[in-house]
C-alpha cells in the first residue's frame, strides 16, 4: 500500500510501553488510532520524542505491529545515535510527535499461498507484521533469519509462534546454521520473497532472486518526498525516493553497486 497525502495523520501519541532488549534495542507502543487503523505492512512512521530541540529532525521507523481494535503501534528500534537514544529514555505518559503511515509498503497483489521472507536485524520489524497478514489470509510462510550471533536474533520466540517454517543461521554458528543466511534459502519456484535487513544480505539476495521485494532504510530528511534526501540509485539509472516511491522495491530495480 502507497500512502496518499490525505491519509498521513501528522500529531502526538502516548507511549504505552517502552521495553529495553539486551542488546541495545527497544520494544516501543503508543496510541496513534488514525495510523493503526490505516497502516500496511513495510509502511512506517516518522517519531521523534516531543519538546526536544535536539535532533530536529524525526526518525524513520517500520511498523511492528498495529492492534487496529486498540490502536496501539509497536516498533523495534535499535539504538544508535541521538535520536533513538531519546526515545530510550521514554516511559509510559510520555509523548511523541508523528507522522505516518508514510511509504509504499508491501503489496497485498503480490502475495502468493507459498511465502518466503528473509530478515536480519532491525530488518525483521516490519516481516513481523507481514507475516501476522499473511496467516491472517491463510497463506503459508516461510522464514529465514539470520544474525551475527545467538544474542542478536530477539525475535525467534516471536516468529516460532507466527511463522510455518523458521531457518536460522548465525555467523558464528552459536545457534542455527553457521553462515550467511542467503546461503541456506530454499526458494519454490510459485514462491513471492519479502526481505529487509542490512545492505549486504539485500545485494546478496537480489542476485539470488531479483524478483524479491525488499524494504530498504536509507537516512531520511522530511520523509514526504520533498527534499531527495533518500535518493536510491536505480538499475535503469536516475533515482527513486526511499520515503514515498519506497521504501519497498522489487530487488531488480535497484542499483546494488
Ligand atoms: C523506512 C525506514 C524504516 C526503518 N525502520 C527501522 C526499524 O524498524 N527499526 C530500527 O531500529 N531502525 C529503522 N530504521 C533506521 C532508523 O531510522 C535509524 O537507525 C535512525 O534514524 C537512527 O537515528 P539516530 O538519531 O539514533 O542515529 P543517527 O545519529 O542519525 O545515526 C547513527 C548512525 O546510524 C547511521 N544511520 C542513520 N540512519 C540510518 C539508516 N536509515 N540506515 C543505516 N544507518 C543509518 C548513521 O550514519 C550513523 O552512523 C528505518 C529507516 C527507514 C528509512
Ligand atoms: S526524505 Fe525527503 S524526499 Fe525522502
Amino acid at each position: 500500500m502507497t500512502s496518499d497525502k490525505k491519509d498521513i495523520w501528522n500529531g502526538t501519541a502516548e507511549i504505552q510501553k517502552c521495553i529495553k532488549t539486551k542488546t541495545s534495542s527497544i520494544f516501543l507502543s503508543f496510541k496513534a488510532e488514525k495510523i493503526a487503523k490505516k497502516v500496511t505492512p513495510g509502511q512506517f512512521v516518522y517519531i521523534k520524542t516531543s519538546g526536544l530541540a535536539e535532533p530536529l529532525l524525526r526518525r524513520a521507523f517500520s511498523v511492528m505491529d498495529s492492534d487496529r481494535k486498540k490502536g496501539i503501534i509497536e516498533l523495534y528500534i535499535d539504538i544508535k545515535g541521538p535520536g533513538t537514544q531519546s526515545l530510550a529514555q521514554l516511559n509510559k505518559g510520555d509523548i511523541i510527535d508523528i507522522m505516518g503511515p508514510l511509504g509504499h509498503g508491501f503489496q497485498s497483489e503480490t502475495y502468493r499461498n507459498e511465502n518466503i521472507l528473509i530478515g536480519g536485524g532491525c530488518g525483521v520489524a516490519p516481516l513481523i507484521m507481514l507475516a501476522k497478514e499473511l496467516k491472517t489470509l491463510g497463506k503459508r510462510v516461510h522464514f529465514y533469519y539470520g544474525g551475527r550471533n545467538k544474542e542478536q536474533l530477539t525475535f525467534i520466540p516471536m516468529l516460532k509462534n507466527i511463522v510455518d517454517t523458521l531457518t536460522i543461521t548465525t555467523d558464528d554458528g552459536s545457534t542455527g546454521k553457521k553462515g550467511v543466511i542467503t546461503n541456506f534459502l530454499n526458494i519454490q519456484q510459485d514462491a513471492a520473497i519479502f526481505s529487509c535487513g542490512p545492505k549486504p544480505m539485500l545485494r546478496a539476495l537480489a542476485a539470488i532472486a531479483p524478483n524479491a521485494h525488499v524494504a530498504l532504510e536509507t537516512a531520511m530528511a522530511c520523509g514526504v518526498g520533498v527534499c531527495m534526501g533518500c535518493a536510491v540509485p536505480m538499475s535503469a539509472g536516475g533515482y527513486k525516493r526511499c520515503c514515498t516511491e519506497g521504501p519497498v522495491f522489487l530487488a531488480s530495480e535497484v542499483s546494488w553497486i
